[in-house]
Formats: C-alpha cells, structure tokens, sequence
C-alpha cells in the first residue's frame, strides 16, 4: 500500500489562529490542506471563499486541496484557481449533465490546476467512470456534505473498493479521496478499500496532539 496522503480540513481549524492551525499540521507532516468551500445553497451551511484562500494560500508549502460544495462550479471555478487552488474538485451533483462535468475539468486544466470530481454518499459510484480518464482526482464523500464533525458512513466502502477495482483494472492515473468522519479507526478501512487521500477534519484541529493523530491515520 502506498503512503497515504493527509489533507487536514480547515473547517474543524480555529479561526482565531488559523495560520498557527495550518502551520500545526503542516509540521506534523500533512501533504495537503483541504479547504472546504460552502455556498448556503448547495449544502446548507455557509463556510469561506476565494478571500480566505488568497490569503493563506501561499502562508504554508502543502497543496491546496479546494473542494467547492457550491451550485456554480462552472462560473466561480477561475476564481478559485486564482485564488491559489492547486487542485480544485466540484460536485457531480452540481452539473446539469455530463457535458458539463466535461467541460467544467476542461476549464479546470486550462486555468492551470487538478480536476477533481465530488460525489455524495448517495450518488452511485458508477457516475464518475465516464470521467476518470479525465479527471485527477475523485472525491468519496463519507458524510453528507455541509458540515465538519459527522460519524463516518460506513455503507461508502464499497464505493472505494470498486472504483479502486477500476482503476487498477483499466491502468487509470486517478487518485481516489475520502472526506467525512475520519479518525484513527475509519481511516483504516478507508485506506484497506483502497484510497489515496484521507481529508480529516475534527480528528485533527482542536487537540494538542496533532502529531501523533496525524501519525495514526498512516499505520
Ligand atoms: C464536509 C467537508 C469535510 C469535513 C471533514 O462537507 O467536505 O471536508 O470538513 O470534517 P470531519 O473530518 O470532521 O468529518
Ligand atoms: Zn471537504
């Protein structure tokens, strides 16, 4: 199994001392920094924007692992990626149809960034084939989408052992990412399915022991 990924959600960070929280996980060794973007209408909750992300975007050397829960990907996806996205992943749930999703990794690509495709628990995983050999990344949501500190849906599992199946199977550069109640316990399964990139959010910020936390989602 390769080494897996750590890309601590911002959302569960203290505000108060965001640039001290990032600075925190990125010492103790994560790769990414997942920042979860909420509009109030796709998901019922209203987090942060492209202001946020200039800002901190280039305060710390991680990837900038942008996932934009919102209605429009198609019209703010530029902004994002301006905004210092390294790799930027919207909803499949988001798009009127294929030829969008298709066009939205197209317009993802030419600003320069990874494309990534989101899909909610609910969404069958088949819904994402047309697309992997365009993609860089699919995003398995393990809670519904919206907010940090949920229990980790176990019935996705499967989702991450077929589309790990796939992509073996068809020789696919695609990486596969987990996102929603994950810890010490889910992260083992999540990785033994077959993922990349674990997104952990409550597990990490606000406990003083980010280090070694970070170190148990790996073994
Ligand atoms: C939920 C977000 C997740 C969330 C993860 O809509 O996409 O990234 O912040 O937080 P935890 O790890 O606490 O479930
Ligand atoms: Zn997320």
């Amino acid at each position: 199994m390769n080494k897996v990924i750590i890309a601590p959600s911002i959302l569960s960070a203290d505000f108060n001392n965001l640039l001290k929280d990032i600075k925190a996980v990125e010492e103790a060794g994560a790769e990414w920094l997942h920042f979860d973007v909420m509009d109030g209408h796709f998901v019922p909750n209203i987090s942060f924007g492209q202001p946020v992300l200039k800002c901190i975007a280039k305060s710390h050397s991680m990837v900038n692992d942008v996932h934009i829960m919102i209605s429009d990907p198609f019209k703010y996806a530029p902004e994002f990626i301006k905004a210092g996205a390294n790799i930027l992943t919207f909803h499949y749930e988001a798009c009127k149809d294929d030829k969008e999703v298709f066009q939205i990794i197209d317009l993802i690509h030419d600003y320069g960034a990874k494309a990534g495709l989101s899909i909610k628990p609910g969404t069958p995983i088949q819904k994402v084939l047309p697309f992997l050999y365009s993609l860089d990344l699919v995003l398995i949501m393990s809670v519904e989408p919206g907010f940090g500190g949920q229990s980790f849906m176990t019935e996705v599992v499967s989702k991450v052992v077929y589309l790990r199946d796939y992509i073996n199977t068809n020789q696919i550069k695609c990486l596969i990412e987990i996102d929603g109640g994950i810890n010490e316990e889910t992260a083992k399964i999540a990785r033994l399915a077959g993922v990349d990139v674990l997104v952990a959010g409550s597990y990490l910020f606000g406990h003083d022991d980010i280090k070694e936390r970070m170190d148990k989602l790996r073994i």
